[in-house]
């Protein structure tokens, strides 16, 4: 539990001051976090977009939380933004490879940052970021909300009390069913030059959870993958005429599996429908489009400086959205699956429909018999997690975190440099070492793991 610092409700004279740079949707947590959740020590001073529709939508959503409505800005000024607003604090929520110039820049100008993950898309970026965080000392903070989720604090807490022994493998299984799975291939994500293909965008989440569980440094990575499922070969498969440009105008939108009505929805037409004419942003491109090039099946293999090893997979047309890890150490094995229940704006469903009871938590020890524990649960997006991490950003004092949950700018590179390595690794078949892509990597915080003396399996008889 958080205990509060102030007396009484009312706002602390010392807000800390936070402007935010890319107003899309993920953007909303931030801002409603500090206007509604948080008002009482921290305040929005400025906001800033490329898109001048999305600036003044964001205007309104200060007005409609009952907050000072901050001046806009357009991304071309973001410099005369931290001149004129001075915020402590610059929050970066725009497509991922712009990522790294904000934070530099915002870092330059002395404040800290906070950035959506993936930090950034490619080594070069990931180098730069790192530098100028050593150069001016700012903090940099990488927003793992994943690492929140009950569950996946509870899989860290068995971890930590040495309940399975030392982790020598770890099998991880992703799966993204159609309904989120097709939305990358939708809108920017579908290039790598934004979004540094699911490898970075979204196993970032997966590569941290496993180097945070573990931790451990990865070191060496070598990957396969495809695009088989989003291709203009499936429509036709599929019996469509397409690909064709895009949801809204489709010819055959009542024929396809993977219309999506941007009218039907309030928050999808306000935030991007609406805004269209100021950038050609369509949220609703075709999922078949040739131009796509990023893959929807990847297999990686990584080893860790702890000697552990990685068998991930993700997969992006499933039937189901979730995952299954499975852990194997020196005293058993430790099984953790999710299903989750995904829904779409746009679509206004579940796929599969809601799943009850989707969190499993099993200890399999090397002799007796395998248990189930009782999952920690929470309620709010992300299974909790986004709750949690938002009053660890913005409380004055946070509450102490044996999990070490906050993650900064190194763990921000250990994570995306497993998928900018599987990426390498894809181009040339070839294993990649880590250190080759931004020399060695910094170890980031990570609580106390057992012993190896510790995690040392009781003597066996053989059966
Ligand atoms: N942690 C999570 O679970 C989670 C969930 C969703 C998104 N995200 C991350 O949040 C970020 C934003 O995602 P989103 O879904 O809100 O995307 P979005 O497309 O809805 O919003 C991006 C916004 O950034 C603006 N923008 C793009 N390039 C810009 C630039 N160079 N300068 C200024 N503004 C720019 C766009 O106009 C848009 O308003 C991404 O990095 C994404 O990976 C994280």
């Amino acid at each position: 539990m958080s205990v509060s610092p102030f007396p009484s409700s009312a706002p602390s004279p010392h807000r800390r001051r936070y402007a935010i740079v890319g107003l899309g949707s993920r953007h909303e947590l931030y801002q409603d976090g500090i206007e509604k959740t948080h008002a009482r020590w921290a305040e929005l001073v400025a906001v800033c977009d490329s898109n001048p529709g999305r600036v003044d939508l964001a205007r309104r959503r200060s007005a409609q939380n009952g907050a000072h409505v901050p001046p806009g800005y357009a991304a071309l000024d973001f410099a005369l933004m931290l001149q004129e607003r001075r915020p402590d604090v610059v929050i970066v929520t725009t497509s991922d490879s712009s990522h790294h110039d904000y934070l530099i820049r915002a870092m330059e100008a002395g404040c800290d940052v906070i950035t959506e993950k993936p930090m950034t898309t490619d080594a070069e970026k990931c180098h730069q970021i790192l530098e100028t965080r050593r150069r001016t000392g700012r903090h940099c903070r990488v927003t793992f909300n994943y690492r929140y989720s009950p569950p996946r604090s509870q899989v860290k807490e068995l971890l930590m009390s040495g309940e399975i022994g030392e982790v020598l493998s770890v099998d991880f299984h992703w799966l993204l069913n159609t309904h989120h799975g097709a939305d990358y291939f939708r809108r920017w994500h579908a290039h790598k030059k934004n979004s540094g293909g699911l490898f970075v965008h979204k196993a970032t989440h997966h590569f941290d959870l496993v180097n945070w569980w573990l931790g451990a440094v990865p070191v060496s990575v070598v990957a396969t993958g495809k695009r088989e499922f989003y291709t203009p070969a499936m429509a036709r498969r599929m019996g469509l005429s397409g690909p064709h440009q895009r949801c809204r105008t489709c010819p055959e939108k009542d024929r396809c599996g993977f219309y999506m009505n941007l009218e039907a929805s309030p928050g999808l037409k306000s935030l991007y429908l609406d805004n269209e004419s100021h950038d050609g942003y369509w949220r609703d491109r075709c999922v078949f489009r040739p131009d796509i090039d990023i893959e929807d099946t990847m297999n990686a293999l990584v080893t860790y400086d702890t000697g552990a090893t990685l068998s991930y997979s993700l997969n992006a047309f499933n039937a189901w959205e979730g995952y299954t890890v499975a852990f194997n150490g020196t005293k058993g094995r430790l099984e953790h699956s999710i299903v989750e229940s995904v829904y779409l704006n746009g679509t206004e469903t579940v796929q599969g429909g809601v799943v009850e009871d989707g969190v499993k938590i099993r200890v399999i020890p090397l002799r007796g018999s395998g248990y189930d524990i009782e999952p920690w649960s929470a309620e709010g997006d992300h299974g909790g997690g986004d709750r949690l991490m938002l009053e660890d950003i913005f409380l004055p004092v946070p509450a102490p975190d044996k999990y070490l949950r906050a993650a900064d700018e190194r763990a921000g590179a250990c994570s995306i440099l497993v998928g900018i390595a599987a990426n390498r690794s894809l181009e040339t078949g070839a294993i990649v070492q880590v250190s080759d892509l931004v020399g060695a990597l910094p170890q980031p915080d990570y609580a106390p793991m057992p012993s190896r003396q510790e995690s040392l399996p009781m003597p066996m008889r053989p059966v």
